[in-house]
């Protein structure tokens, strides 16, 4: 259904988010009919240039996308009409009250974009404020990095508390708009099957990869300052552990659902300095071969030695009923050698095996649940299997797949589409409330401080390679190996 006609300010408007991420998926929804003429897309940025000078960008920045759909060119023209471009210096009211006029005329659902740095919350919401443009049908939206630790990230949300009221934030996690996240809810909620076996009972681990095969691209200014744990861990593999261990919500409702993944959060099993060297792996990737070429290593990269990581793997533990005693395996990482993110619920082996031909021949191994985040879509249960033919019971564990791409066709909204539209809409099911953030801080925190007292350099790891070889140790102490497709 179309979205209502809103006014969408994008504070950051030439950067790489809005570039990358933003107006593709804008594009996207207005080639689909959701985003109705009259809405307006302004974007803010500290440098002069006119509207047609932005929608020039816009357009190369587009060519891709715009390429790939079949109407695209015929419709490009009438999307770059939507948008305009507006200077503006945060650090000055020059510009301002021109700026509130134009926006204030309608009213209608007004949505501010934080596409800036962390730092500059507060004021870009002291601004809004000063000059009168937070009204009812407003909202504002933020992305990560929510702050660099707990205290920090209170202090953003006390900004932004002043001026908004909680139900006007909407505080990205662009993960959750992935469709095979989604489809975990769908998948756990919809169908009869899981729900009795997803507890300790029957599980036996989960493990949830983030594997990316880029460096730091051109980001290692804001990476050097955070590393893996910040960057993956602290917001998108919490969000995907709280999406599997929550107990049943009562309903889709925003609330309903962060209370579930709240609940998660505050059950952690604290790693501190005690536990975090037996429960967590910090890499720094060296030189090597990724992507189908020889790659410098993350210091090179950098230009300076550095003690930030970009690989973390850790055993976690939701310490309540339902998961006591099943670790959860969270693994993230640069100059992997695929991009591919997965959840796998590898559940228990049978009580007892009828196969055992006392030779040890038939190795009934345990079934999984595998949910693939990226890349092709899709979800597969791996099952024991008689391999045919007329000789002995030989069994095979094998894969019965769901491909998205397969079973329902067409191309795989980018999660950014998703999100923006549930932000018109008004809808927070999908975006992390104040407490969340703080609660993932929380068990942050103490892990960060743990290393920095342990005073150890990020164990290298060559890049191209799954990440130090303790990381696979951390699993391998425990009888379980990390899971490799086929
Ligand atoms: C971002 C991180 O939040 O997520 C990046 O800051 C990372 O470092 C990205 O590359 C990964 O997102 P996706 O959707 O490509 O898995």
């Amino acid at each position: 259904a179309a979205l209502p006609p809103f006014d969408l300010v994008i504070f950051g408007g030439t950067g790489d988010l809005a570039m990358r991420k933003l107006l593709p998926a804008l594009f996207h929804r207005y080639l689909d009919g959701q985003i109705v003429e009259g809405s307006r897309i302004v974007a803010i940025a500290r440098d002069a240039r006119s509207d047609d000078e932005y929608r020039v960008r816009v357009r190369e920045a587009l060519a891709k996308v715009v390429a790939e759909e079949p109407r695209g060119i015929e419709v490009l023209d009438g999307f770059l009409a939507l948008l305009s471009y507006r200077r503006l210096d945060l650090g000055d009211d020059a510009g301002w009250p021109d700026f509130a006029a134009e926006l204030t005329v309608e009213d209608r659902v007004r949505v501010f974009y934080l596409a800036v740095g962390p730092d500059l919350f507060a004021v870009v919401a002291d601004r809004l404020h000063a000059h009168g443009l937070i009204g009812q049908h407003t909202r504002v939206v933020v992305e990560k990095p929510l702050g660099h630790d707990g205290r920090s990230a209170n202090a953003i949300n006390d900004a932004l508390g002043r001026v908004f009221d909680e139900t006007q934030i909407y505080r990205i996690d662009h993960y959750l708009g992935k469709e095979t996240v989604q489809n975990l809810t769908a998948l756990r909620f919809g169908n009869a099957l899981f729900e009795p076996l997803w507890k300790a009972e029957h599980i036996d681990h989960v493990q949830i990869t983030a594997a990316e095969t880029v460096g730091v691209e051109g980001r290692a200014a804001y990476y050097d300052r955070s590393g893996a744990l910040r960057d993956m861990v602290q917001n998108h593999l919490l969000q995907l552990l709280c999406l599997v261990a929550m107990e049943p919500p009562a309903s889709l409702s925003a609330d309903d659902i962060r209370d579930a993944k709240l609940k998660v959060l505050r059950a952690l099993r604290p790693i501190t300095a005690d536990n975090a060297a037996q429960l967590t792996v910090r890499g720094q990737y060296r030189a090597g071969a990724a992507e189908g070429r020889a790659v410098p290593g993350y210091a090179e990269e950098l230009g300076s030695s550095s003690e930030t990581e970009t690989f973390v793997a850790l055993k976690a533990e939701v310490r309540n009923w339902r998961w006591a005693g099943v670790p959860f395996y969270l693994r993230t990482g640069k100059r992997l050698p695929e991009r591919s993110s997965e959840i796998v619920v590898t559940f228990r082996q049978v009580p007892h095996s009828i196969f055992d031909d006392g030779e040890g021949s038939v190795r009934l191994a345990p079934n999984k649940l595998v949910l693939r985040l990226q890349p092709d879509e899709g979800v597969t249960l791996w099952l024991m299997n008689k391999v045919p033919g007329p000789g002995g019971l030989r069994l095979r564990h094998v894969p019965m797949d769901l491909s998205f791409a397969e079973a329902f066709g067409g191309r795989q909204a980018d999660a950014y589409e998703r999100l923006l539209g549930d932000v018109v809409r008004g809808n927070q099911m999908l975006f992390m409330r104040r407490d969340e953030v703080e609660a993932a801080w929380q068990w942050i925190d103490p892990i960060r401080a743990a290393w920095q007292a342990a005073h150890e350099a990020p164990k290298p790891y060559t890049a191209g390679t799954w990440g130090p070889s303790a990381a696979v140790a951390l699993i391998e102490r425990d009888g379980r190996t990390w899971h490799e497709e086929g």
